[in-house]
């Protein structure tokens, strides 16, 4: 699928002030700083689309762009982040999972996770949370390029071992880089066969 067109739509700490729920939309989640805001801009091919920063906690709404003027992706604040005051951690959180249990046209996520890092208890956590509540994701390993490519196949071979243990059917995997530019299309091909279902 080729992204004709990326536009910012409006940003939002109530999901029920997001847009009309009327077309399919994908939704970016994971710990601050994984890269969730650099790949959006990285998928849609404008740098800055999505407001990236080295400082975590640089994405604080709901963030809705529309591509090619038929679905959504949305850039989600970071959860874990251990910084911010609880009180505001706790805002994020609720602002989070209020928009992920309740946005009916919300098809799947994508849950991201720094491919240098072991599997970590508060993205399983999240994941726990997101199969108890019936949300598809899918996950995208990001920052590939800060591995040699013989470490990246190791830490992805590592983390789904990690989750079988945990899960039946370990959701599909992406390995991307927004830095070199890498593993663009597998994810827009899934994302491209979802609207089509
Ligand atoms: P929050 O909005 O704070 O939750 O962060 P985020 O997940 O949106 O991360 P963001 O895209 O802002 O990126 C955080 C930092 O990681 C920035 O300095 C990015 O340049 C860097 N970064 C993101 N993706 C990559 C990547 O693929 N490779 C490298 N080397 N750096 C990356
Ligand atoms: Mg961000």
């Amino acid at each position: 699928m080729k992204v004709q067109e990326a536009r910012y739509v409006m940003s939002n700490s109530d999901y029920l002030k997001c847009p009309e729920p009327d077309l399919p939309e994908y939704a970016f989640i994971g710990r601050s700083n994984v890269g969730k805001s650099s790949l959006i801009n990285m998928l849609t091919g404008k740098k800055a689309l999505a407001k990236t920063s080295q400082q975590p906690g640089k994405t604080q709404l709901i963030n809705h762009f529309i591509i090619n003027e038929t679905w959504y992706l949305v850039d989600l604040p970071g959860y874990g982040y251990a910084k911010v005051s609880k009180t505001e951690r706790e805002k994020w959180e609720k602002m989070i999972n209020d928009y992920l249990y309740n946005r009916p046209n919300l098809i799947c996520t994508f849950l991201l996770i720094d491919v240098r890092h072991s599997a970590l208890a508060v993205d399983l956590e999240f994941m726990a949370q997101l199969g108890e509540a019936g949300i598809p994701f899918h996950i995208i390993f990001t920052k590939a390029d800060k591995l040699k490519s013989g470490q990246v196949n190791t830490q992805v071979e590592a983390y789904k071992a990690k989750l079988a243990e945990i899960w039946e059917e370990i959701p599909p995997v992406f390995v991307t880089s927004a830095e070199k530019n890498e593993g663009r299309d597998p994810v827009l091909q899934a994302i491209e066969a979802y609207n089509r279902a």
